[in-house]
């Protein structure tokens, strides 16, 4: 049994809860983070698989991401860019795979214009959409009515500019079919990168990664809180009230501190026993959020065989089961990877395969954009975040169709002395790294300034 008195409990060594310690620490405050996992990182995580370094969970940096990069420099890591030289590629309704450069795809001209004027109208929109208050737009509650496919097809009667449009905040970022979410969520998705021209922009959003991995940034900001952070130590129960909280975890571990920052993805809060329970609005709220679902699937061949034919690796199509894949290959490496994506009724769809037939699927659907090689890796591997117990999907959590202007506001407002701090809460970086850091810094502040006051 070990019994610890700490100023601040942290609940999850993400980016987000490691954040917070270093922060309270700098400020004199004493922390003890409390880590489920038997690692650090949560959703960062780089591992060996059959002899090939993949990141299983988040990698890539983008530069608008301003919390993140100073983060990684800070921390003295290196970073390099996406390779992109040479063709991307594009499989369009006809299944037929077309090269192209540039930003808009190789599509008729009559779909190019819809999406060249429908992108303009959202960027529009974006522009007016504060990321930490989607709420207070004025339009907020009729965005938040209508889904994020219903509103495109009202825009235009053109399937493929609309499955292309509708793929930038679905399959390839709040990862739920396009029906299950609302305008207001896509927009906001889009204002977090600034513009959804950003965010369609593979050049801008997957621009660099970090030597080594990103995984090292937790790994780092972890060592410097030496003992105080305990691994396997999921918390259970939650005692809260004027005076503290008193946490206790597995291996009879119990910390009663001032105040509790929870630094893991809300869909997790009802894991823990919270005593007294939590009030009626986080009860509500907390059923309004859930997990999307992607697989990331990483193929590793003897060399980058697609670089020989001019392709940058860069992939995309609405119409395919991989829907957008890319070159992943590592830092100084001679091996060439490619990282695909699978996402939401897709992803599925798949697992109710074996897992023979998922990976023939799967290599099949990168076939298409960079020919019969890429059927034949030396390592496959798929990420699949759904099976972890404590992330249980995969990027991040969204709110449901009409969640986000109802319940969005009180989402990070603080119960008693618990705060909330997780990149699926963030304005400007949500669902990333970037927010995961930008709201451990938002958390740490508001501690440090009640302390001092
Ligand atoms: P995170 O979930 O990382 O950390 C929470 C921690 O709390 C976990 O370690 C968990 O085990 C722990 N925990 C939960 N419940 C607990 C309990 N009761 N007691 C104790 N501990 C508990 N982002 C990006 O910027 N670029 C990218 O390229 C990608 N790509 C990407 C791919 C994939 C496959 C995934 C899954 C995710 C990404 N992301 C990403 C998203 C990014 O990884 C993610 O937003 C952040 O890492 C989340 O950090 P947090 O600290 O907020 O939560």
């Amino acid at each position: 049994m070990t019994d610890i008195t700490r100023d601040v409990l942290i609940v999850g060594a993400g980016a987000a809860g490691l954040t917070a310690a270093n922060e309270l620490r700098k400020a004199g405050l004493s922390v003890a983070v409390l880590e489920a996992r038997d690692r650090v990182g949560g959703r960062l995580w780089t591992d060996d698989v059959d002899g090939a370094m993949l990141e299983i969970g988040g990698q890539w940096v983008s530069p608008d991401q301003q919390a993140l990069i100073d983060t990684i420099a800070e921390l003295g890591l290196e970073t390099f860019s996406r390779y992109r030289e040479g063709d991307s590629v594009y499989v369009g309704a006809d299944g037929v795979a077309k090269r192209f450069t540039g930003e808009m795809f190789p599509v008729s001209a009559a779909t190019e214009s819809a999406i060249a004027e429908i992108t303009e109208r959202l960027d529009a929109m974006v522009a007016e959409i504060d990321p930490d208050r989607p709420w207070a737009h004025p339009r907020a509650e009729e965005w938040d009515s209508v889904s994020w496919d219903a509103w495109l097809r009202a825009q235009t009667d053109d399937d493929e500019a609309v499955r292309n449009l509708a793929f930038a905040t679905g399959s390839a970022m709040l990862t739920k079919p396009t029906h299950a979410f609302s305008l207001l969520q896509s927009l906001l998705m889009a204002a977090s990168a600034g513009s959804y021209s950003n965010l369609v922009d593979a050049d801008f959003i997957l621009d660099k990664r970090v030597v080594g991995g990103l995984q090292q940034v937790p790994l780092l900001l972890a060592e410097r809180i030496g003992d105080d952070l305990y691994l396997n130590s999921p918390v259970r129960t939650l005692e809260w009230g004027d005076d503290g909280v008193v946490a206790h975890a597995d291996g009879g571990l119990t910390v009663r501190a001032r105040q509790a920052i929870l630094a893991h993805a809300p869909v997790l809060y009802s894991r823990i026993s919270f005593v007294p329970a939590l009030p009626r609005r986080q009860h509500q709220l907390h059923q309004h959020l859930s997990m999307g679902f992607v697989i990331k699937v990483h193929a590793v061949y003897d060399r980058p065989f697609w670089r020989e034919q001019g392709l940058s690796g860069t992939a995309f199509s609405p119409y395919e089961l991989s829907h957008e894949a890319y070159d992943n290959t590592n830092h100084g490496d001679e091996r060439g990877t490619l990282v695909g994506f699978v996402s939401d009724r897709n992803a599925d769809g798949v697992f109710e395969l074996s897992a023979e037939e998922r990976r023939e699927r799967i290599l099949e659907s990168l076939s298409h954009y960079y020919g019969p090689e890429a059927k034949d890796p030396v390592v496959y591997y798929e990420s699949d975040w759904g099976s972890e117990e404590w992330t249980r999907g995969a990027y991040a959590a969204s709110f449901d169709l009409g969640g986000l202007h109802r319940y969005g506001a009180d989402l990070r407002t603080a119960v008693g002395p618990i705060r909330f701090a997780c990149s699926d809460m963030a304005g400007a970086g949500y669902q990333h790294v970037d927010g995961a850091i930008r709201m451990g810094r938002l958390v740490a502040g508001q501690i440090v300034e009640s302390v001092g006051s």
